[in-house]
């Protein structure tokens, strides 16, 4: 007998990011947001850093190789042109390459960490800065110091800070960025962990902007910092 039972309803659609696993602290997870693959290795770098018994020289490889992991994805999110080239065989080789100029901007003091798992990646790429705390009387971030290429309206910027907790230094780095008249779709914002509450108001404030983490933690203490975190990885990484 012929089988009349209905068809299956197709499956949903498949969020951009969908191979991300690491979702259980921010479900859903902003569609502009994606994690590393959450494989074994992965877990075992992170476990690493974030063992307050790690030697400063381990905590410095480890989390110099997951940086290195990040830039990488980073990278894949730069749009590409078509380009052909010749290969050495004489056959024409129809391939892509990167569409415009990038760079990377570093939020001091933490972010400068990051900037040599860039170069490691994109030899001599420019690298501006920006300084970011807190106003003492307003208790709002404040813009101390930046200095960016002067031709940074014209590239894809890779926005580097290691931990994201509230947000606040890397909302005010971005609308700094925009001031210097980069669009938000142009920025990626690099980050090895990143707070659930912060990811958030991040991506609330700026949709358009796509996120590389590594790790969602579970999230803030009273203090402000990433639990479990890994304590204050400017003072991990420069023991100072
Ligand atoms: N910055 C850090 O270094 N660690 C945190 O947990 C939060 C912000």
């Amino acid at each position: 007998m012929a089988d009349t039972s209905p068809a299956p309803p197709p499956p949903p659609p498949q969020p951009a990011n969908s191979g991300n696993t690491n979702q259980a602290h921010l479900n859903p997870l902003p569609t502009s947001v994606y994690t590393l693959p959450q494989t074994a290795q992965l877990e075992a770098l992170y476990t690493i850093i974030r063992d307050k018994e790690t030697s400063r020289g381990d905590f410095l490889f480890y989390s110099d190789r997951i940086i290195r992991l990040l830039v990488e994805e980073g990278l894949n999110h730069l749009p590409v042109v078509k380009r052909t080239v010749e290969t050495p065989t004489g056959a024409t080789y129809e391939g892509v390459g990167f569409e415009g100029k990038i760079c990377g901007v570093s939020i001091l003091r933490a972010g400068e960490a990051m900037e040599a798992g860039l170069r490691e990646v994109c030899r001599s790429v420019r690298i501006g800065k920006i300084l970011i705390q807190r106003d003492e009387e307003t208790t709002l971030p404040k813009l101390f110091y930046s200095k960016f290429p002067q031709d940074i309206a014209s590239r894809y910027v890779l926005l580097l800070d290691p931990m994201l907790a509230t947000g606040g230094s890397a909302m005010k780095a971005v609308e700094v960025l925009m001031e210097h008249g980069v669009p938000e779709e142009r920025i990626i914002f690099i980050n090895l962990i990143a707070s659930p509450e912060g990811l958030k108001t991040f991506c609330t404030k700026f949709p358009l902007l796509k996120v590389i983490t590594g790790w969602i933690d579970e999230g803030l203490n009273e203090k402000a910092y990433i639990i479990p975190g890994l304590g204050d990885f400017g003072e991990r990484r420069y023991c100072t």
